[in-house]
Protein backbone atom coordinates (compact mmCIF):
# COMPACT_ATOMS: atom_id res chain seq x y z
CA UNK A 1 0.00 0.00 0.00
CA UNK A 2 1.32 3.52 -0.76
CA UNK A 3 0.70 6.39 0.99
CA UNK A 4 -0.21 9.79 -1.05
CA UNK A 5 -0.12 12.96 0.15
CA UNK A 6 -2.68 15.58 -1.87
CA UNK A 7 -2.06 19.13 -1.63
CA UNK A 8 -4.21 20.65 -4.03
CA UNK A 9 -4.11 24.50 -2.81
CA UNK A 10 -6.33 26.70 -4.35
CA UNK A 11 -8.34 27.52 -7.60
CA UNK A 12 -8.48 24.55 -10.37
CA UNK A 13 -5.50 23.40 -8.07
CA UNK A 14 -8.27 21.44 -5.93
CA UNK A 15 -10.34 20.63 -9.26
CA UNK A 16 -7.57 18.84 -10.43
CA UNK A 17 -6.53 17.42 -7.87
CA UNK A 18 -9.77 15.61 -7.10
CA UNK A 19 -9.24 14.65 -11.13
CA UNK A 20 -6.24 12.85 -10.09
CA UNK A 21 -7.11 11.28 -6.79
CA UNK A 22 -10.02 9.32 -9.00
CA UNK A 23 -7.50 8.09 -11.60
CA UNK A 24 -5.20 6.37 -8.74
CA UNK A 25 -9.16 5.28 -6.93
CA UNK A 26 -9.47 3.44 -10.29
CA UNK A 27 -6.01 1.72 -10.52
CA UNK A 28 -5.52 1.03 -7.32
CA UNK A 29 -9.20 -0.94 -7.06
CA UNK A 30 -7.35 -3.26 -4.18
CA UNK A 31 -7.01 -0.30 -2.30
CA UNK A 32 -3.05 -0.20 -3.22
CA UNK A 33 -3.06 3.90 -2.91
CA UNK A 34 -4.63 5.59 -0.22
CA UNK A 35 -4.96 9.52 -0.05
CA UNK A 36 -4.35 12.21 2.16
CA UNK A 37 -5.18 15.68 1.61
CA UNK A 38 -2.84 18.16 3.27
CA UNK A 39 -3.74 22.13 4.01
CA UNK A 40 -1.73 24.65 1.91
CA UNK A 41 -2.00 27.71 -0.01
CA UNK A 42 -3.90 30.96 -0.15
CA UNK A 43 -6.92 30.15 1.30
CA UNK A 44 -5.74 28.22 4.23
CA UNK A 45 -3.22 31.52 4.53
CA UNK A 46 -6.57 33.34 5.10
CA UNK A 47 -8.31 31.20 7.50
CA UNK A 48 -4.91 30.39 9.23
CA UNK A 49 -2.53 32.78 8.87
CA UNK A 50 -0.12 30.51 7.48
CA UNK A 51 0.17 29.31 4.10
CA UNK A 52 2.16 25.98 5.18
CA UNK A 53 0.36 24.76 8.36
CA UNK A 54 2.98 23.26 10.84
CA UNK A 55 1.29 19.91 10.58
CA UNK A 56 1.17 19.83 6.74
CA UNK A 57 5.12 20.37 6.33
CA UNK A 58 6.01 17.87 9.35
CA UNK A 59 3.41 15.09 7.84
CA UNK A 60 5.97 15.48 4.99
CA UNK A 61 9.72 15.77 6.38
CA UNK A 62 8.38 12.65 8.75
CA UNK A 63 8.40 10.40 6.03
CA UNK A 64 4.64 9.33 6.39
CA UNK A 65 4.07 9.34 2.46
CA UNK A 66 5.65 7.48 -0.50
CA UNK A 67 4.48 10.57 -2.46
CA UNK A 68 2.78 13.77 -3.28
CA UNK A 69 0.75 15.36 -5.71
CA UNK A 70 0.58 19.75 -5.39
CA UNK A 71 -2.16 21.23 -7.30
CA UNK A 72 -1.19 24.56 -7.12
CA UNK A 73 -1.82 27.78 -5.14
CA UNK A 74 -2.87 31.57 -5.64
CA UNK A 75 0.04 33.94 -4.69
CA UNK A 76 -1.51 37.95 -4.16
CA UNK A 77 0.87 39.42 -6.70
CA UNK A 78 1.61 42.58 -3.98
CA UNK A 79 3.45 41.67 -0.82
CA UNK A 80 1.20 40.37 1.61
CA UNK A 81 2.91 40.48 5.48
CA UNK A 82 3.28 36.94 6.74
CA UNK A 83 2.49 35.17 3.19
CA UNK A 84 4.80 33.27 1.48
CA UNK A 85 4.24 30.45 -1.30
CA UNK A 86 4.19 27.23 0.05
CA UNK A 87 5.48 25.08 -3.34
CA UNK A 88 8.43 27.52 -2.83
CA UNK A 89 9.08 26.59 0.85
CA UNK A 90 8.11 23.40 -0.19
CA UNK A 91 10.07 22.64 -2.36
CA UNK A 92 13.58 24.35 -0.08
CA UNK A 93 12.40 22.47 2.87
CA UNK A 94 12.19 19.15 1.52
CA UNK A 95 15.38 19.38 -0.87
CA UNK A 96 12.93 18.71 -4.01
CA UNK A 97 15.81 20.42 -5.83
CA UNK A 98 14.88 19.48 -9.71
CA UNK A 99 11.71 20.45 -11.31
CA UNK A 100 11.01 17.63 -14.43
CA UNK A 101 9.27 18.90 -17.11
CA UNK A 102 8.38 16.70 -19.89
CA UNK A 103 7.00 18.86 -23.14
CA UNK A 104 5.68 15.79 -24.94
CA UNK A 105 2.98 16.32 -28.21
CA UNK A 106 1.81 12.40 -28.93
CA UNK A 107 1.22 12.25 -32.71
CA UNK A 108 -2.00 10.14 -34.22
CA UNK A 109 -0.95 6.69 -34.40
CA UNK A 110 -1.51 6.79 -38.28
CA UNK A 111 2.01 8.52 -38.28
CA UNK A 112 3.89 7.96 -35.29
CA UNK A 113 3.29 5.53 -32.59
CA UNK A 114 2.56 7.52 -29.30
CA UNK A 115 4.56 7.14 -27.19
CA UNK A 116 4.71 8.28 -23.32
CA UNK A 117 6.61 10.78 -21.34
CA UNK A 118 10.31 9.60 -20.13
CA UNK A 119 11.69 11.11 -17.11
CA UNK A 120 14.50 11.28 -15.78
CA UNK A 121 17.46 9.12 -14.38
CA UNK A 122 15.18 7.77 -11.47
CA UNK A 123 12.11 7.48 -13.70
CA UNK A 124 12.05 5.00 -16.12
CA UNK A 125 9.98 5.15 -18.65
CA UNK A 126 9.97 5.20 -22.99
CA UNK A 127 10.61 7.73 -25.22
CA UNK A 128 9.93 8.38 -29.25
CA UNK A 129 12.25 6.82 -30.90
CA UNK A 130 12.22 10.16 -32.69
CA UNK A 131 14.93 13.03 -31.46
CA UNK A 132 15.32 16.04 -33.55
CA UNK A 133 16.59 15.57 -37.01
CA UNK A 134 17.20 12.26 -36.79
CA UNK A 135 13.20 11.18 -37.17
CA UNK A 136 12.53 10.16 -40.49
CA UNK A 137 8.52 10.19 -39.39
CA UNK A 138 6.69 13.10 -38.31
CA UNK A 139 9.02 15.12 -35.62
CA UNK A 140 6.88 14.90 -32.62
CA UNK A 141 7.55 17.30 -30.12
CA UNK A 142 9.31 15.26 -26.75
CA UNK A 143 11.73 17.89 -24.50
CA UNK A 144 12.52 16.95 -20.94
CA UNK A 145 13.25 20.44 -19.13
CA UNK A 146 14.82 20.19 -15.80
CA UNK A 147 14.61 23.18 -13.93
CA UNK A 148 16.82 23.84 -10.71
CA UNK A 149 14.22 23.92 -8.03
CA UNK A 150 16.16 25.65 -4.85
CA UNK A 151 17.59 28.84 -5.40
CA UNK A 152 18.41 31.65 -8.39
CA UNK A 153 15.72 34.39 -7.65
CA UNK A 154 13.22 32.44 -5.97
CA UNK A 155 15.55 32.50 -2.90
CA UNK A 156 13.30 35.48 -2.72
CA UNK A 157 16.08 37.68 -0.83
CA UNK A 158 14.33 41.09 -1.67
CA UNK A 159 14.92 44.40 -0.30
CA UNK A 160 13.65 47.95 -1.50
CA UNK A 161 15.38 51.74 -0.57
CA UNK A 162 15.80 54.99 -1.42
CA UNK A 163 18.54 55.65 -4.20
CA UNK A 164 20.61 59.06 -3.45
CA UNK A 165 17.54 61.07 -4.99
CA UNK A 166 15.44 60.09 -2.84
CA UNK A 167 13.77 57.67 -5.66
CA UNK A 168 12.20 54.41 -4.71
CA UNK A 169 14.53 51.26 -5.79
CA UNK A 170 14.32 47.78 -5.26
CA UNK A 171 17.00 44.83 -5.59
CA UNK A 172 16.52 40.75 -5.51
CA UNK A 173 19.48 38.61 -5.15
CA UNK A 174 20.17 35.99 -7.33
CA UNK A 175 21.86 32.81 -5.62
CA UNK A 176 23.95 30.27 -7.50
CA UNK A 177 25.99 27.84 -6.00
CA UNK A 178 28.26 25.26 -7.50
CA UNK A 179 26.92 22.67 -5.48
CA UNK A 180 23.28 22.76 -6.81
CA UNK A 181 24.33 23.54 -10.41
CA UNK A 182 25.90 19.99 -10.01
CA UNK A 183 23.36 18.27 -9.02
CA UNK A 184 20.73 19.47 -11.28
CA UNK A 185 23.43 18.93 -14.50
CA UNK A 186 24.05 15.28 -13.11
CA UNK A 187 20.45 14.36 -13.35
CA UNK A 188 19.88 16.14 -16.53
CA UNK A 189 22.87 14.68 -18.39
CA UNK A 190 22.13 10.81 -16.79
CA UNK A 191 18.63 11.33 -17.72
CA UNK A 192 20.19 12.33 -21.41
CA UNK A 193 22.25 8.96 -21.39
CA UNK A 194 19.54 6.60 -20.44
CA UNK A 195 16.72 8.33 -23.29
CA UNK A 196 19.34 7.82 -26.23
CA UNK A 197 19.72 4.35 -24.81
CA UNK A 198 16.14 3.89 -25.01
CA UNK A 199 16.20 5.46 -28.46
CA UNK A 200 18.85 3.16 -29.60
CA UNK A 201 17.72 -0.15 -28.32
CA UNK A 202 13.89 0.89 -29.40
CA UNK A 203 15.62 1.63 -32.88
CA UNK A 204 17.13 -1.70 -32.47
CA UNK A 205 14.62 -3.55 -31.96
CA UNK A 206 12.95 -2.33 -34.96
CA UNK A 207 14.45 -3.69 -38.21
CA UNK A 208 13.09 -0.98 -39.78
CA UNK A 209 15.21 1.88 -37.62
CA UNK A 210 18.34 -0.18 -36.99
CA UNK A 211 19.95 2.27 -39.35
CA UNK A 212 18.65 4.92 -36.85
CA UNK A 213 20.62 2.98 -33.79
CA UNK A 214 23.53 3.14 -36.21
CA UNK A 215 23.17 7.15 -35.99
CA UNK A 216 26.46 9.32 -34.67
CA UNK A 217 23.65 11.32 -31.92
CA UNK A 218 20.97 10.18 -30.58
CA UNK A 219 20.04 12.55 -27.76
CA UNK A 220 21.42 16.02 -26.66
CA UNK A 221 21.85 18.10 -23.34
CA UNK A 222 21.50 21.94 -23.80
CA UNK A 223 22.43 24.15 -21.26
CA UNK A 224 20.33 27.54 -20.97
CA UNK A 225 21.90 30.13 -19.31
CA UNK A 226 23.08 34.11 -20.03
CA UNK A 227 26.48 33.83 -19.30
CA UNK A 228 27.24 36.70 -21.77
CA UNK A 229 25.58 39.03 -19.21
CA UNK A 230 25.41 37.43 -16.02
CA UNK A 231 28.88 36.37 -16.34
CA UNK A 232 29.27 35.35 -12.74
CA UNK A 233 26.01 33.36 -11.53
CA UNK A 234 25.26 31.99 -14.84
CA UNK A 235 28.65 31.62 -15.37
CA UNK A 236 29.03 29.51 -12.31
CA UNK A 237 25.83 27.38 -13.41
CA UNK A 238 27.27 26.70 -16.53
CA UNK A 239 30.84 25.82 -15.56
CA UNK A 240 29.69 23.17 -12.72
CA UNK A 241 27.55 21.46 -15.21
CA UNK A 242 30.42 21.20 -17.73
CA UNK A 243 32.71 20.45 -15.06
CA UNK A 244 30.24 17.80 -13.63
CA UNK A 245 29.47 15.96 -17.13
CA UNK A 246 33.51 15.30 -17.31
CA UNK A 247 33.24 13.54 -14.07
CA UNK A 248 30.36 11.54 -14.62
CA UNK A 249 31.94 10.42 -18.40
CA UNK A 250 35.11 9.20 -16.33
CA UNK A 251 32.69 7.23 -14.16
CA UNK A 252 30.62 5.53 -17.01
CA UNK A 253 33.96 4.58 -18.90
CA UNK A 254 33.29 0.49 -19.68
CA UNK A 255 29.57 0.82 -18.81
CA UNK A 256 26.47 0.39 -21.08
CA UNK A 257 25.29 3.98 -20.24
CA UNK A 258 28.60 5.22 -20.79
CA UNK A 259 28.60 3.22 -24.73
CA UNK A 260 26.06 6.07 -25.00
CA UNK A 261 28.63 9.33 -24.14
CA UNK A 262 29.57 9.62 -27.58
CA UNK A 263 25.72 9.69 -28.79
CA UNK A 264 24.72 12.32 -26.75
CA UNK A 265 25.65 15.94 -27.84
CA UNK A 266 26.24 18.29 -25.12
CA UNK A 267 25.50 22.32 -26.31
CA UNK A 268 24.40 25.67 -24.55
CA UNK A 269 22.25 27.89 -25.93
CA UNK A 270 21.21 31.60 -24.47
CA UNK A 271 18.11 31.71 -22.82
CA UNK A 272 16.37 34.18 -25.05
CA UNK A 273 17.51 32.73 -28.45
CA UNK A 274 16.76 29.36 -26.63
CA UNK A 275 12.96 30.21 -26.74
CA UNK A 276 13.53 31.59 -30.15
CA UNK A 277 14.07 27.99 -31.55
CA UNK A 278 11.90 26.64 -29.52
CA UNK A 279 9.33 28.16 -31.39
CA UNK A 280 10.57 27.92 -35.12
CA UNK A 281 9.25 24.80 -36.01
CA UNK A 282 12.76 24.20 -38.33
CA UNK A 283 14.73 24.61 -34.93
CA UNK A 284 12.89 22.64 -32.40
CA UNK A 285 14.17 19.72 -33.23
CA UNK A 286 17.55 20.75 -31.77
CA UNK A 287 16.00 20.06 -28.38
CA UNK A 288 15.95 17.46 -26.26
CA UNK A 289 16.71 17.55 -22.89
CA UNK A 290 17.35 20.75 -21.52
CA UNK A 291 19.09 21.60 -18.05
CA UNK A 292 18.15 25.84 -16.58
CA UNK A 293 18.54 27.81 -13.62
CA UNK A 294 15.05 28.13 -11.70
CA UNK A 295 13.67 31.08 -13.57
CA UNK A 296 14.57 30.46 -16.69
CA UNK A 297 13.24 27.06 -16.50
CA UNK A 298 10.44 27.56 -15.17
CA UNK A 299 9.60 30.23 -18.02
CA UNK A 300 10.79 28.15 -20.86
CA UNK A 301 8.24 25.41 -19.24
CA UNK A 302 5.24 27.81 -19.64
CA UNK A 303 6.78 28.64 -23.12
CA UNK A 304 7.02 24.93 -23.80
CA UNK A 305 3.11 24.41 -22.67
CA UNK A 306 2.01 26.92 -25.28
CA UNK A 307 3.73 24.50 -28.24
CA UNK A 308 1.86 21.18 -27.01
CA UNK A 309 -1.36 23.35 -27.21
CA UNK A 310 -2.25 24.51 -23.40
CA UNK A 311 -0.20 24.77 -19.97
CA UNK A 312 -3.64 22.39 -18.79
CA UNK A 313 -1.37 19.26 -20.55
CA UNK A 314 2.14 19.83 -19.19
CA UNK A 315 2.93 17.55 -16.43
CA UNK A 316 6.07 18.49 -13.58
CA UNK A 317 7.80 16.38 -10.66
CA UNK A 318 9.68 18.18 -7.92
CA UNK A 319 11.69 15.25 -6.84
CA UNK A 320 15.27 15.06 -4.91
CA UNK A 321 16.61 11.06 -5.45
CA UNK A 322 14.47 9.80 -2.79
CA UNK A 323 10.97 11.78 -2.68
CA UNK A 324 8.99 12.83 -5.59
CA UNK A 325 6.06 15.49 -5.17
CA UNK A 326 4.06 15.80 -8.72
CA UNK A 327 2.96 18.80 -9.68
CA UNK A 328 1.20 20.02 -12.73
CA UNK A 329 3.19 23.36 -14.63
CA UNK A 330 -0.03 25.63 -14.20
CA UNK A 331 -1.09 27.72 -11.86
CA UNK A 332 -4.73 27.76 -10.13
CA UNK A 333 -6.55 29.37 -13.40
CA UNK A 334 -8.56 31.76 -11.05
CA UNK A 335 -10.13 33.19 -14.53
CA UNK A 336 -11.73 29.74 -14.70
CA UNK A 337 -11.76 28.40 -11.48
CA UNK A 338 -15.22 27.50 -9.87
CA UNK A 339 -16.70 30.32 -8.44
CA UNK A 340 -17.65 30.39 -4.60
CA UNK A 341 -20.60 31.68 -5.34
CA UNK A 342 -21.63 28.60 -6.96
CA UNK A 343 -19.75 25.97 -5.31
CA UNK A 344 -18.86 26.59 -1.60
CA UNK A 345 -17.07 23.96 0.58
CA UNK A 346 -14.01 23.87 3.17
CA UNK A 347 -10.97 22.34 3.51
CA UNK A 348 -12.51 19.44 5.36
CA UNK A 349 -15.10 19.16 2.99
CA UNK A 350 -12.87 18.05 -0.04
CA UNK A 351 -10.80 16.46 2.40
CA UNK A 352 -13.63 13.94 3.08
CA UNK A 353 -15.48 13.80 -0.12
CA UNK A 354 -18.36 15.49 1.87
CA UNK A 355 -21.72 14.94 -0.23
CA UNK A 356 -20.02 13.69 -3.37
CA UNK A 357 -18.37 16.85 -3.33
CA UNK A 358 -15.61 15.52 -5.60
CA UNK A 359 -18.19 14.73 -8.33
CA UNK A 360 -19.87 17.47 -8.25
CA UNK A 361 -16.80 19.30 -8.70
CA UNK A 362 -15.44 17.31 -11.32
CA UNK A 363 -18.84 18.08 -13.17
CA UNK A 364 -18.51 21.89 -13.20
CA UNK A 365 -14.87 22.29 -13.64
CA UNK A 366 -13.22 23.81 -17.06
CA UNK A 367 -10.23 22.73 -15.74
CA UNK A 368 -7.88 20.77 -18.06
CA UNK A 369 -6.76 17.57 -15.92
CA UNK A 370 -4.17 16.27 -18.45
CA UNK A 371 -1.22 17.89 -16.71
CA UNK A 372 -2.25 16.84 -13.49
CA UNK A 373 -2.76 13.18 -14.35
CA UNK A 374 0.49 13.01 -16.28
CA UNK A 375 2.07 14.29 -13.25
CA UNK A 376 0.62 11.36 -11.44
CA UNK A 377 2.35 8.74 -14.02
CA UNK A 378 5.86 10.61 -13.48
CA UNK A 379 5.10 10.29 -9.06
CA UNK A 380 4.61 6.50 -10.03
CA UNK A 381 7.32 6.02 -11.99
CA UNK A 382 9.57 7.79 -9.39
CA UNK A 383 7.63 4.76 -6.92
CA UNK A 384 8.53 2.38 -9.63
CA UNK A 385 4.88 1.41 -10.67
CA UNK A 386 5.69 1.43 -14.20
CA UNK A 387 2.50 -0.73 -15.66
CA UNK A 388 0.36 1.79 -13.26
CA UNK A 389 1.86 4.96 -15.04
CA UNK A 390 2.33 3.40 -18.56
CA UNK A 391 -1.45 2.44 -18.42
CA UNK A 392 -2.09 6.06 -17.53
CA UNK A 393 0.33 7.68 -20.52
CA UNK A 394 -1.23 4.94 -23.23
CA UNK A 395 -4.90 5.87 -21.75
CA UNK A 396 -3.93 10.14 -22.19
CA UNK A 397 -2.33 9.51 -25.33
CA UNK A 398 -5.15 7.60 -26.60
CA UNK A 399 -7.59 10.62 -25.79
CA UNK A 400 -5.11 13.07 -27.29
CA UNK A 401 -5.09 11.55 -30.65
CA UNK A 402 -8.76 10.09 -31.06
CA UNK A 403 -10.50 12.65 -33.13
CA UNK A 404 -13.81 11.26 -32.42
CA UNK A 405 -13.79 12.58 -28.75
CA UNK A 406 -12.41 16.08 -29.30
CA UNK A 407 -15.32 17.59 -28.76
CA UNK A 408 -15.85 16.04 -25.29
CA UNK A 409 -11.99 17.63 -24.17
CA UNK A 410 -11.88 20.78 -22.13
CA UNK A 411 -11.56 24.54 -23.66
CA UNK A 412 -8.25 24.72 -23.23
CA UNK A 413 -7.65 22.33 -26.30
CA UNK A 414 -10.64 23.57 -28.39
CA UNK A 415 -13.16 20.74 -27.07
CA UNK A 416 -16.96 22.02 -25.00
CA UNK A 417 -16.39 19.40 -22.39
CA UNK A 418 -15.47 19.77 -18.90
CA UNK A 419 -12.82 18.46 -16.40
CA UNK A 420 -15.48 15.35 -16.03
CA UNK A 421 -15.65 14.07 -19.36
CA UNK A 422 -11.39 13.78 -19.99
CA UNK A 423 -11.75 12.35 -16.71
CA UNK A 424 -14.16 9.32 -17.78
CA UNK A 425 -12.43 9.07 -21.37
CA UNK A 426 -9.30 8.51 -19.57
CA UNK A 427 -11.03 6.10 -16.92
CA UNK A 428 -12.67 4.34 -20.08
CA UNK A 429 -9.64 3.26 -21.38
CA UNK A 430 -7.66 2.35 -18.22
CA UNK A 431 -10.49 -0.06 -17.75
CA UNK A 432 -10.09 -1.95 -21.29
CA UNK A 433 -6.48 -1.72 -20.88
CA UNK A 434 -6.88 -3.68 -17.63
P1 LIG B 1 -2.06 29.98 -14.60
O1 LIG B 1 -1.18 28.85 -14.98
O2 LIG B 1 -2.93 29.79 -13.43
O3 LIG B 1 -3.00 30.38 -15.84
C1 LIG B 1 -2.52 30.85 -17.09
C2 LIG B 1 -3.60 30.62 -18.16
O4 LIG B 1 -3.64 29.22 -18.47
C3 LIG B 1 -4.99 30.98 -17.68
O5 LIG B 1 -5.72 31.53 -18.73
C4 LIG B 1 -5.59 29.66 -17.25
O6 LIG B 1 -6.97 29.59 -17.31
C5 LIG B 1 -4.92 28.70 -18.22
N1 LIG B 1 -4.78 27.38 -17.60
C6 LIG B 1 -3.87 27.03 -16.65
N2 LIG B 1 -4.04 25.76 -16.29
C7 LIG B 1 -5.08 25.29 -17.00
C8 LIG B 1 -5.75 24.03 -17.03
N3 LIG B 1 -5.38 22.99 -16.28
N4 LIG B 1 -6.80 23.91 -17.87
C9 LIG B 1 -7.18 24.91 -18.66
N5 LIG B 1 -6.60 26.14 -18.66
C10 LIG B 1 -5.55 26.31 -17.84
O7 LIG B 1 -1.09 31.22 -14.38
P2 LIG B 1 -1.39 32.72 -13.91
O8 LIG B 1 -2.71 33.18 -14.43
O9 LIG B 1 -0.18 33.46 -14.28
O10 LIG B 1 -1.44 32.65 -12.33
C11 LIG B 1 -2.65 32.47 -11.59
C12 LIG B 1 -2.31 32.18 -10.15
O11 LIG B 1 -1.61 30.94 -10.05
C13 LIG B 1 -1.43 33.23 -9.47
O12 LIG B 1 -1.92 33.46 -8.19
C14 LIG B 1 -0.06 32.56 -9.41
O13 LIG B 1 0.69 33.01 -8.31
C15 LIG B 1 -0.44 31.12 -9.26
N6 LIG B 1 0.57 30.17 -9.73
C16 LIG B 1 0.83 29.11 -8.92
C17 LIG B 1 1.70 28.15 -9.29
C18 LIG B 1 1.93 27.00 -8.40
O14 LIG B 1 1.20 26.82 -7.45
N7 LIG B 1 2.93 26.18 -8.65
C19 LIG B 1 2.43 28.22 -10.60
C20 LIG B 1 2.04 29.34 -11.40
C21 LIG B 1 1.15 30.30 -10.96
MG1 LIG C 1 5.49 28.61 -13.63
Amino acid sequence: MYKIALLPGDGIGREVVVAAHHILKQLGQNKKYACTYLDAGWDCFVRTKTALPAATLSALKAGNFNGAIFGSVSSPSTKVAGYSSPIVQLRKELDLYANVRPVFAPVAPAQQQPSPDNIGSHLEGTVSAAVGQHTKKVQPIDILIYRENTECLYVKREREYLDSNGRKSAVAERLITEYASRRIGRMAYISTLKRAAQRFSLAQSNDDDNSMAQRELLGSLTIVHKSNVLSLTDGLFRESILDEIQIINKSLEGTQLGAMIPKVQVKEQLVDSAVYKLYRPQSRGEFDVIVAPNMYGDILSDAGAALVGSLGLVAGANMNDLFCMAEPVHGSGPDIQIPTSQLSYTFEDLAADKNDLHHKMMTMSDANPIATIRSLSLLLRNLNELADAELIDQAVNQVLCDRSVRDRLTRDIGGKGKLLDTVELICSRLKKAT
